[in-house]
């Protein structure tokens, strides 16, 4: 039997757990849980973190059952992964092992206020003030400005860090601690990918940063030290997978640009799944943005090796659109509903739907703007909104590969795709059509969780599959060609952007 490595994969609406084939890359076993998100006012948005680890246990035993089921004996799983949804913020009692909050999710806008006033407070009220050490601009999305409001807000925080009992982590390090002992004796630790998303990691340094530190007042003795993407940093405590290395730590975006094999400067690759992530490696120099783009540590495969940074278009709101339209409106009752809606409206006609529920990120980065549907006639049904959904997830790519390619000065002539919404193959033909590209769509579209399991696997020394071997499942593309004129591609961009203008300046 050949070896098998797996991944851990905590995205904002779920929880899998993945095993591969190490040769091959082939997908052998899976799991999955859906997640709860509670929205206790309006902005918050937040999950429960005993809720996460349930559903991380979960999936790892019933895939490990499914395994047993398929007569493969789990103790051919060499190396575990783990990859996360990024920036969501948690706090915990070391001694206790307990929550002392829910996760704040990175959807949350609670920290308008504070952002606006930390912006209005820069020189020259620049939102950009920390981006030369953070590759980021001052935002609600990123975990500093969510740890300044628990720290501020919540008394059992503020206790536990007075008694030296808080630990902070994105979820990366809360699902490491479990894993390998929690308060007795688990490992509080974070790769660089995720630290370059709380806005108090030095993207030059490797380091979290004191000066950052002090300009959110964050003591540092709560962060989860700093350890590479790829490398022993525990084993299993607990469970089947008892005694296996945890060897593989990345964010989602980036597990999907090393599992696209977006390897070498240039190579990109955009994600759809609660949000819409378009990464571009740029090698080991940090390349900043004049176009709205984030710099960000895309990995760094080794203790020994050198980090390698991309450019990332950040969109907040992709798939959670059409959970939107499925628990909120009930206008889907399946998320694979909404293909067959928008089928059969064939076009929009002329409705225009910016899902800002989170303010806009990339590359407006403005957190007051706010969801508006427009463009509406008694003609509107169901149908056509289910079909400018669609489309405000293609635009949103649009705008932030335009950014790419003004950033870059070598526009990309495809775009490779993967993440849960790429089934749905409407979308697919709208965004070559929008963008007037090809898409490329990898035959195994589990780009994240692979990528996380090549660091798992390369870090324990497992042969990880031949990366010249260009017949794997998640190299093989099928592509779709853009089907309109750009003419009609770009007067629907067009008023795109006027919706979007209206977006932003709604009250006024
Ligand atoms: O930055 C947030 C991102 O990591 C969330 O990813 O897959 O849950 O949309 P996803």
């Amino acid at each position: 039997m050949d070896p098998l490595v797996a991944a851990i994969d905590q995205g904002t609406s779920s929880t899998r757990f993945l095993v591969f084939n190490a040769k091959t890359a082939e997908l052998i076993s899976q799991h999955q849980v859906e997640i709860n998100q509670s929205f206790p006012k309006e902005g918050w948005v937040e999950e429960d973190p005993k809720e996460i680890m349930q559903s991380v246990y979960e999936c790892m035993e019933r895939t490990c059952e499914k395994l047993y089921q398929l007569n493969i004996d789990v103790s051919n799983i060499k190396a575990v992964g783990v990859t996360n949804q990024r920036e969501t913020t948690l706090v915990w009692d070391k001694e206790t092992g307990e929550p002392l909050y829910n996760a704040i999710v990175w959807l949350d806008l609670r920290t308008q206020s504070t952002v606006e006033r930390l912006i209005s407070k820069a020189p020259g009220k620049n939102k950009n003030h920390l981006k030369h050490k953070t590759g980021l601009p001052i935002s609600t999305y990123f975990s500093a400005v969510k740890l300044r409001w628990l720290l501020d807000n919540v008394d059992e925080v503020q206790q536990a860090v007075l008694s030296e009992r808080a630990m902070f982590g994105t979820v990366d390090s809360w699902i490491i601690w479990c894993l390998t002992g929690g308060r007795s004796g688990g490992v509080h630790c974070t790769d660089v990918s995720n630290a370059s998303r709380t806005m108090l990691f030095n993207i030059h340094t490797m380091n979290w940063d004191p000066e950052l530190c002090r300009y959110f007042d964050v003591p540092m003795e709560i962060l989860p030290k700093v350890r590479s993407s790829s490398e022993i940093y525990g084993f299993m405590k607990s469970g089947s997978l008892a005694g296996v290395p945890i060897s593989g730590c990345l964010g989602d975006q980036s597990a999907a640009l090393v599992g696209q094999m977006c390897l070498k400067e240039g190579q990109a690759k955009n994600t759809y799944g609660t949000g819409c992530f378009l990464l571009r490696n740029t090698g080991t120099k940090p390349v900043m943005s004049d176009h709205g783009l984030l710099t960000t540590v895309a990995y760094k495969m080794g203790k020994e090796e050198s980090a390698c940074y991309a450019l990332e278009g950040s969109v907040a709101i992709a798939g959670a659109v059409v959970r939107w339209l499925k628990d909120n409106m009930g206008i889907v009752k399946s998320s694979s509903e909404i293909e067959t809606l928008a089928a059969a409206a064939g076009s929009s006609y002329g409705c225009y739907f910016v899902p800002a529920f989170s303010g806009l990120y990339a590359p407006y980065w403005e957190p007051s703007a706010r969801g508006i549907i427009c463009g509406l006639t008694q003609f509107t049904n169901r149908n056509h909104l289910a079909f400018a959904a669609l489309e405000a997830v293609c635009f949103q790519t649009r705008e932030i590969l335009d950014a790419m390619n003004l950033d870059s000065g070598v526009p990309l002539t495809q775009l490779k795709v993967d993440g849960g919404m790429t089934s749905n193959r409407l979308l697919m033909q709208l965004q070559a059509d929008i963008l007037c590209m090809p898409v490329a769509r990898p035959t195994m579209a589990e780009t994240t969780a692979l990528g996380a399991a090549m660091a798992a696997g390369a870090a324990e020394g497992v042969d990880v599959w031949d990366l010249s071997v260009d017949h794997l499942p998640h190299v093989m593309r099928e592509k779709y060609e853009p089907q309109i004129n750009s003419d009609e591609s770009e007067y629907r961009f067009a008023r795109w952007k006027k919706a979007v203008q209206k977006a932003m300046n709604w009250e006024t």
